[in-house]
């Protein structure tokens, strides 16, 4: 039997803190220095990457919303043909908008399915498994709150029935190339023969377009990558000034890199918790996230490098995002 959650979360969250601190100061201590875009997501970060969202600079989501509204069909029967009974794993599910669409599209042809959203927040996973059968009733749901991979693992350990993955929003742009591929081979190491994944690639397109999507006039981005200096600050009891930074996004046309970063604009020294001491130099940068842009034929080769097999490419109408559907060979 499980233990109260009053009692086991004070342990839980301390090693997450632990985990947080860790990570702050290697990444702080490192040269260049950086910090990893996963601890954006607190309650407020949550909040702000759902302004982000709405905000009219930003295409992905509308884009891969379209495909989600418009082509719900296609992808589900895509998803029904491969077969049985299945586990819908969401990665990353964040409000599940996007999903709800096939969710409701699933149900609607009876398939047999438990839907198992992972999400690294809290809030999210509460926030799922409270509204999703509400508005979709019949649905199961089996929300998981951790790492993609732990929880994938635990996915694996809770039925042996095969297993669908999305991984929309193209977050898998949040990584770079070589991590992304390697992500994708540790996927269909966890997946059997016969599993599929949809994963969303947000394309490259004019370069001004996706400069402007990480760079809106609002400020929302700047907001977001500024409030991980406040999660830090307010977590691990430091002393970031924000106004002594400032948020600068840059998009290679060559590569398809869109990275962000915090610029120090004085000499400055931040203290974290009660010993950490890290100094910026004026114009020194943290690089805060990559956000990468992809051609169709980059999202086959991982596909074919991981040990997929890409059997269907829905787009939206402009071709600016994709959702490429693959089989675990
Ligand atoms: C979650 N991820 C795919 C978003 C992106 O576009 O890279 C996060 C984001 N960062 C700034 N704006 C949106």
């Amino acid at each position: 039997m499980g233990l109260p959650a009053s009692i086991v979360r004070p342990g839980l969250f301390k090693e997450k803190t632990d985990i947080f601190y860790k990570d702050v100061i290697s990444g702080l201590k490192s040269v260049p220095k950086r910090l990893n875009s996963k601890y954006f997501y607190d309650a407020k970060g949550d909040q702000i990457f759902q302004e982000i969202m709405n905000c009219p600079e930003y295409y992905p989501t509308r884009c891969e919303m379209e495909i989600f509204s418009k082509k719900t069909a296609v992808l589900g029967d895509a998803l029904i043909e491969g077969g049985g009974a299945f586990d819908l794993i969401e990665l990353g599910a964040g409000d599940a908008t996007k999903s709800s669409y096939l969710l409701k599209y699933l149900l609607d042809q009876k398939a047999d399915f438990t839907y198992l959203p992972i999400d690294i927040s809290e809030n999210v996973i509460s926030y799922l498994k409270n509204t999703l059968p509400v508005k979709l009733p019949g649905l199961k749901v089996n929300g998981l709150n951790g790492e993609y991979f732990d929880m994938l693992k635990h996915a694996e350990r809770l039925s042996n029935r095969r297993k669908v993955v999305l991984f929309l929003g193209s977050n898998i742009g949040n990584m770079q190339l070589d991590e992304a591929l390697n992500f994708c081979r540790l996927l269909r190491e966890h997946l059997s023969e016969g599993d599929m994944v949809l994963m969303g690639f947000d394309l490259k397109k004019n370069p001004k377009t996706i400069l402007a999507a990480y760079n809106d006039k609002d400020g929302i981005t700047r907001r977001f990558n500024l409030n991980l200096l406040e999660r830090i600050n307010r977590e691990l009891n430091a002393d970031f000034h924000l106004s002594k930074f400032d948020h600068y996004p840059t998009y290679d046309t060559e590569t398809g890199a869109c990275r962000s970063y915090l610029i120090s604009l004085e000499d400055q020294e931040v203290t974290i918790g009660q010993k950490e001491h890290i100094r910026f130099q004026k114009d020194e940068y943290i690089y805060m996230e990559i956000s990468q842009k992809f051609t169709v034929l980059q999202a086959e080769q991982i596909a074919a490098n991981a040990g997929f097999k890409t059997v269907n490419c829905i787009f939206d109408s402009k071709k600016w995002f994709l959702d490429a559907i693959w089989l675990a060979e």
